[in-house]
């Protein structure tokens, strides 16, 4: 396990100051007891959730948002695409009544036209770019055209050999779509907008795509994916699949338009066929993935480019069809409780009821006994945390194992180096969780109930530093990574993961 899926500074700086980045969140609503538009509302706002992408343009839910300050992104669902690509009066009495309605109260800035159409309704390919065109045109005749961008948001699968990102290409069937679609965003000065499931990504990758690199944990230099015709190094899917729409509309000339995630996310539950599925991941992901947009880094081949995203989703929609993850991308269930909490700090940015400091640094359960010990007694000494509740006859001596003992010694470290970046680690035998780990009457530092349990420069243990310190800034992979294969001195990194 890596380093830094813990505590999250968030730069609040990086929000407020760039205005142009954000995160935001999907609102789907099939849920069988959807909260009302006001109670949406009502949970945006104690979330501090500035961004929101609808899937349609209901009413009700639109006049909710009305003078609140968030930003809104509508929807054309897929079933009124055909009607409004094939007349240009339906697109202006739609916009009239979807949009005009409802601006400028409510702060519409962008309408995503369709979703998926090329890999969920390729029927409906040929006349989507019309249908774009249409609504531009109504836009422009009433003067909303600056503030308002149109958009269609993409699947990723529609980008073909993504591996590397430099070699990147649409689908070339989708080309008299995507050439005139890129012509569009082009020349409106909108964004591409693409849907980003590096979830997915891993799931269909057969073991090439290692867990680490699709959540966003740090991987050691040397198993970062190199891409050789550029020499850029890529630490994570995310920005290798929004690296690899670069290029895929650098290869048809287009090079100068932005990106946009309008999905990107990870399920929190799964059936068995989906052990990836999982309180930790999901929350590992979302809590990284918001870092990483914020800190504003941009991707390897542009720094510093703004990759705003929406997470998918605010709610667990409970009514989708299909396997269980599919109703467990939310954030929130219907009741507005969060199904975890972010490890974000610095609330104030996006969410701001995280619980960072309800994170606990336990012992990997399968982890190598050895390396545990080790890692225990570095804590215990060098590590200067306090050990004494683990004797015998002391609040956590009980169970008495090398996993209990580790998992207290690592969550009071953690807990007293402020849960920052890297302090739960300990050669890779200690994992974040939100799950309190305390057990009466052992209770865990971290869990709100007691007494700190550091104590300074005294220790149990020899303070000599042992062989595992300095754990914190060292890490143990596995062997497991991408494969790479060199064939004519181009690395090809293992399979295609698009
Ligand atoms: C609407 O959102 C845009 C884009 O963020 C922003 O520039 C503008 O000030 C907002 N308008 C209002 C009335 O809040
Ligand atoms: C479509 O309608 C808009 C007004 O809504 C008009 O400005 C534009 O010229 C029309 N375009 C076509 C192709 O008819
Ligand atoms: C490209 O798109 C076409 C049309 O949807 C599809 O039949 C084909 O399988 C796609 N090619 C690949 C390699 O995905
Ligand atoms: C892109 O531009 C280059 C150089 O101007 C040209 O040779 C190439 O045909 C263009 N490709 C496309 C897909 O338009
Ligand atoms: C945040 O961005 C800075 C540079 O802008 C970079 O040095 C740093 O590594 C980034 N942090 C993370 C956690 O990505
Ligand atoms: C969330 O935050 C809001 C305002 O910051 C606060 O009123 C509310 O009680 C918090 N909810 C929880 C569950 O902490
Ligand atoms: C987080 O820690 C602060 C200070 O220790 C405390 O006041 C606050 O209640 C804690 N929040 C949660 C959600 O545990
Ligand atoms: C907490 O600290 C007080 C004194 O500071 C001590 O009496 C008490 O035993 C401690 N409780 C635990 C659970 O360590
Ligand atoms: C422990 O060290 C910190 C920082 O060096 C200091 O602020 C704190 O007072 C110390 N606590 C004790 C109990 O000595
Ligand atoms: C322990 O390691 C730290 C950092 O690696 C070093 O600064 C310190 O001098 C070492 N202490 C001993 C006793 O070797």
């Amino acid at each position: 396990m890596g380093l830094l899926i813990l505590v999250l500074v968030l730069l609040v700086s990086a929000s407020s100051a760039d205005e142009d980045v954000f995160v935001g969140v999907n609102i789907g609503t099939q849920l069988s007891d959807m909260p009302s538009p006001t109670q949406v509302v009502a949970l945006l706002k104690a979330q501090q959730i500035h961004h929101v992408r609808l899937y349609d343009t209901d009413r009700a839910m639109l006049l909710a948002l009305a003078n609140t300050g968030i930003r809104v992104t509508v929807s054309v669902p897929n079933d009124q695409l055909l009607g409004i690509g094939q007349s240009n009066a339906t697109a202006a009495n739609w916009v009239s009544r979807n949009i005009l309605a409802h601006v400028p109260a409510t702060n519409i800035t962008s309408i995503a036209v369709g979703s998926d159409v090329l890999t969920t309704l390729p029927n409906a390919a040929s006349i989507l770019v019309s249908a774009i065109n249409f609504i531009q045109s109504a836009l422009v005749a009433s003067g909303l055209d600056s503030q308002i961008k149109v958009s269609t948001p993409h699947s990723s699968s529609i980008i073909l050999d993504s591996f590397p990102p430099s070699h990147a290409f649409f689908n070339r069937s989708w080309d008299p779509v995507m050439v005139p679609l890129l012509k569009f965003l082009q020349s409106t000065g909108s964004f591409l907008m693409l849907n980003v499931y590096p979830y997915n990504n891993y799931m269909q990758s057969n073991g090439e795509i290692a867990l680490d690199y699709a959540l966003f944990r740090p991987l050691p230099p040397n198993k970062e994916a190199v891409d050789l015709n550029t020499l850029l190094h890529y630490t994570n899917v995310f920005d290798a699949i929004v690296d690899a729409a670069y290029f895929a509309m650098s290869s048809l000339n287009f090079t100068n338009i932005p990106v946009i995630v309008t999905e990107s996310g990870w399920p929190s539950k799964g059936d068995s066929s989906e052990p990836d599925a999982t309180l930790d991941n999901a929350n590992t992901y979302n809590s990284n993935l918001i870092r990483h947009v914020l800190n504003n880094t941009g991707t390897p081949k542009h720094p510093g480019i703004a990759i705003s995203t929406y997470i998918y989703e605010l709610y667990n929609e409970d009514l989708r069809s299909g396997p269980i993850t599919e109703k467990n991308w939310g954030l929130f269930n219907a009741n507005g409780v969060p199904v975890y909490s972010l490890h974000l700090t610095g609330s104030g940015t996006v969410l701001a009821n995280d619980t960072t400091n309800r994170t606990y640094c336990v012992a990997r359960e399968h982890a190598d006994r050895k390396l545990l010990q080790a890692a225990l007694d570095w804590a215990c000494g060098p590590g200067k945390v306090d050990c004494s509740p683990l004797l015998q006859g002391q609040p956590c001596y009980e169970p008495d194992t090398v996993v209990a003992h580790a998992s207290y010694a690592f969550d009071a470290y953690y807990h007293r180096m402020a849960m920052a970046d890297g302090t739960c680690n300990f050669n890779g035998v200690a994992t974040i969780t939100t799950t309190n780990p305390s057990h009466r009457p052992c209770i865990f530092p971290g869990s709100g109930g007691r007494n700190e349990t550091f104590i300074n420069g005294t220790s149990l243990a020899p303070s000599s530093n042992s062989t595992v310190s300095g754990c914190h800034s060292q890490y143990f992979y596995g062997d497991i990574f991408i494969r790479s294969l060199v064939v004519g001195g181009v690395i090809l990194w293992g399979a295609a993961f698009l």
